[in-house]
């Protein structure tokens, strides 16, 4: 298990994990009552049996009408710390403030969620345990998701089996080249750094020459900062097509296909560790593109689909 090399997950001091607060945190994750007209959990658009992102290319919100952004696989949050393709929040507390109020996505306002909430008998006596007061407000709701999504976690894949318990079994020997070409030659693992398979960095992976989506250049204001977006874990990859943050591509063939020829060594702001593919313009072979993708697929976590602790309750 790679826990130990992580280093510390980020856990505010004045929100620790508890038991009942996660408790808490799970129940209000699928509760439709947080949107506008009680039909969209957060659930609804982070799916557990795809890694807690939506196989559709946009979530649609309440009223049918969706954003130009792919819904992010939601595991090992507890060490990120901007969230967002584009970083424009801070925390996972913070977060979970924006889908409620959010026009594209469950379209409430917290004065409604409150009033809800605290007219269930079952939900005060769930905050009184988990908070101590149950007075609720929107601070202790977002405190309360932050830490079940902190509770997510997906470490239990053929690769953590192979790399760190050394079972030499658990990955087939196409899925073992493929690592090897994803840490070395590939440079992969410079900006999906294992075992997160993320340095939760924004960098420009050079898909276009221009930018529709403006991505953490629109938030900073820094021109320095166009077109980057949020290094997505590679965790769970064959479970959360489709893939970049516009939903460009929906397979891993066609994922390889950019970066086995199709990267923009002139698109403003590319990340130096693409200049390897700038030197080879198709860097891999059949076989190799191949064994990559026999490696992704090495990154599922059978268990997290159906995790009990993490399902609807
Ligand atoms: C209508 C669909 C929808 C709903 C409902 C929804 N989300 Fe999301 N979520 C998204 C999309 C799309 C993104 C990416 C948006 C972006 O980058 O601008 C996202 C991003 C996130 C992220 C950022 C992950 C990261 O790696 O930075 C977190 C955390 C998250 N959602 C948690 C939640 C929680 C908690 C709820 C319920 C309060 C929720 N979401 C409700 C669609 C949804
Ligand atoms: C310079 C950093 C960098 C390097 C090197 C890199 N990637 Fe990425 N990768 C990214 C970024 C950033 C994204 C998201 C881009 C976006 O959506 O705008 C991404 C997206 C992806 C996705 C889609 C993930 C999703 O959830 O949609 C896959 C799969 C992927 N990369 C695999 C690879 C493989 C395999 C390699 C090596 C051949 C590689 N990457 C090299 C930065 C990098």
């Amino acid at each position: 298990m790679c826990l130990a090399q992580l280093g510390a997950p980020n856990f505010p001091a004045d929100n620790p994990l508890t038991i009942e607060g996660v408790a808490l945190g799970r129940k209000l994750f699928y509760e439709k009552a947080l949107s506008n007209d009680f039909t969209l959990s957060c659930g609804s658009c982070h799916v557990q049996a795809n890694a807690f992102s939506d196989p559709r290319p946009f979530s649609e919100g309440t009223n049918g009408a969706h954003g130009p952004r792919n819904s992010m696989s939601l595991v090992n949050l507890a060490w990120a710390d901007r969230m967002f393709w584009d970083g424009r929040v801070q925390g996972l507390e913070a977060q979970a403030h924006d889908p409620v109020i959010n026009p594209l996505e469950m379209r409430n306002t917290w004065p409604v969620v409150e009033d809800r909430l605290n007219a269930s008998t079952e939900y005060r006596g769930l905050f009184k345990v988990a908070f101590g007061s149950e007075e609720v407000d929107s601070t202790m709701v977002t405190k309360a998701l932050a830490q079940f999504v902190r509770s997510i976690v997906s470490f239990d894949s053929p690769f953590d089996r192979y790399w760190y318990d050394g079972d030499t079994t658990a990955m087939s020997e196409e899925a073992r080249n493929g690592l090897a070409l994803f840490t070395s030659q590939g440079k992969c693992a410079g900006c999906h750094a294992p075992g997160l398979f993320t340095d939760n960095a924004f960098r420009n992976n050079g898909l276009d020459l221009v930018f529709f989506d403006e991505g953490a250049g629109a938030v900073t204001g820094d021109p320095a900062d166009l077109g980057k977006f949020k290094v997505p874990t590679l965790r769970n990859i064959a479970l959360t097509a489709p893939y970049m943050h516009d939903s460009r591509f929906t397979t891993l063939e066609e994922v390889m296909g950019h970066y086995n020829g199709g990267v923009h060594m002139n698109s403003p702001n590319v990340d130096l560790l693409m200049d390897f593919w700038g030197m080879n313009p198709t860097p891999f072979s059949p076989d190799e593109v191949h064994d990559l993708i026999a490696f992704l697929n090495a990154l599922t976590d059978q268990a997290l689909q159906t995790n009990p602790a993490l399902a609807e309750p």
